[in-house]
């Protein structure tokens, strides 16, 4: 079963929980591994009256066309008129202290990853999940794992913390089969090779120069890897791919109201099938601080098509 279910763990003001060092060591593992943690309810501090300011937005739901997006290092807040200042201002506020109580939850959940993990975006999803009408790439309810265009991780992992905070609606998944299961049987498809050789290649370090200068004139460049130009296509990959979306392994998943999960989304294939209302926030945590490196995507692509896919 992929599910590890924690009981009374809570690292809310009140009932203060850590884990020492080795057993957050195992459960890194477990995580790195493919696992999904698994807590019947909000264990970091979320007072009643952030949770009622967040779904009253329900009424409104007509003037939000995406999921509300927020960055904690610089309080950015997206997907959300900001011309309702006063809301906007709270909204601010609300994301902004979520963000901070799952950091510190995962410091006392995850002591190894405490110092290196990297604070990234977090997000609102208003929208009901079923029946959302998006493009192919977009769509939640496909089979995919995770890769972000803006943000390459070279090796490092994407781990994410859900909330359900839909006060009487279940989140409804689907999981697929392992990473090393997936990759074997679709890798190669994706064009794993052809990236590999292409990166290792003198067109390859072209690409890797004009970065560098386009850096150093001051313009953004998302400075990506091999490794994270495989997993860009292989995203896109798996939602094209109409018979791995019919025909693949599926396990259906519940997370009933008020139910927290943590999951490495880059490893586990998912999908999002019904639900509303859910708090994430996502970490990155870099290739030099996962416990179990052998097991990450990086590692197991690599073993595959016999290259380094994440060397700088
Ligand atoms: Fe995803």
């Amino acid at each position: 079963m992929s599910l590890i279910n924690i009981d009374n763990f809570n690292a809310s003001d009140e009932r203060r929980n850590s884990v020492d060092i080795d057993r957050g060591r195992e459960y890194c593992r477990q995580l790195e591994q493919g696992k999904i943690f698994y807590f019947d309810h909000i264990p970091f501090n979320f007072p009643k009256e952030y949770l009622t300011f967040l779904l009253s937005r329900r009424q409104q739901n007509t003037r939000f066309h995406k999921n509300i997006s927020f960055r904690p290092q610089t309080n950015l807040l997206r997907g959300f008129p900001a011309s309702e200042k006063k809301d906007f201002a709270r909204l601010q506020e609300i994301m902004q202290f979520y963000s901070g109580q799952v950091t510190k939850f995962l410091a006392a959940f995850l002591p190894p990853y405490a110092e290196k993990r990297l604070l990234d975006y977090a997000s609102f999803r208003t929208i009901e999940e079923n029946g959302r009408d998006l493009p192919l790439h977009k769509r939640n309810e496909l089979l995919h794992v995770d890769a972000f265009p803006n943000r390459p991780t070279r090796g490092g992992r994407i781990l994410r913390v859900f909330t359900n905070i839909n006060p009487t609606k279940e989140r409804v998944w689907q999981i697929g089969e392992s990473f090393e299961r997936l990759a074997e049987k679709y890798a190669s498809d994706a064009g794993l090779n052809r990236i590999a050789v292409q990166s290792a290649s003198t067109s390859g370090k072209i690409v890797r120069h004009t970065s560098r200068f386009l850096k150093k004139i001051g313009l953004p460049v998302a400075d990506r890897s091999a490794y994270d130009h495989f997993m860009l296509r292989f995203h896109d990959y798996l939602k094209e791919n109409t018979n791995y979306q019919k025909n693949g392994d599926k396990t259906r998943l519940e997370f009933p109201p008020n139910s927290t999960w943590l999951v490495f989304t880059d490893g586990v294939p998912h999908s999002v099938l019904s639900g509303q209302f859910a708090l994430e926030q996502t970490f990155i945590i870099p290739f030099e601080a996962l416990v179990s490196p052998e097991d990450s995507p990086a590692r197991v692509l690599e073993k595959m098509c016999r290259k380094s896919l994440i060397a700088v």
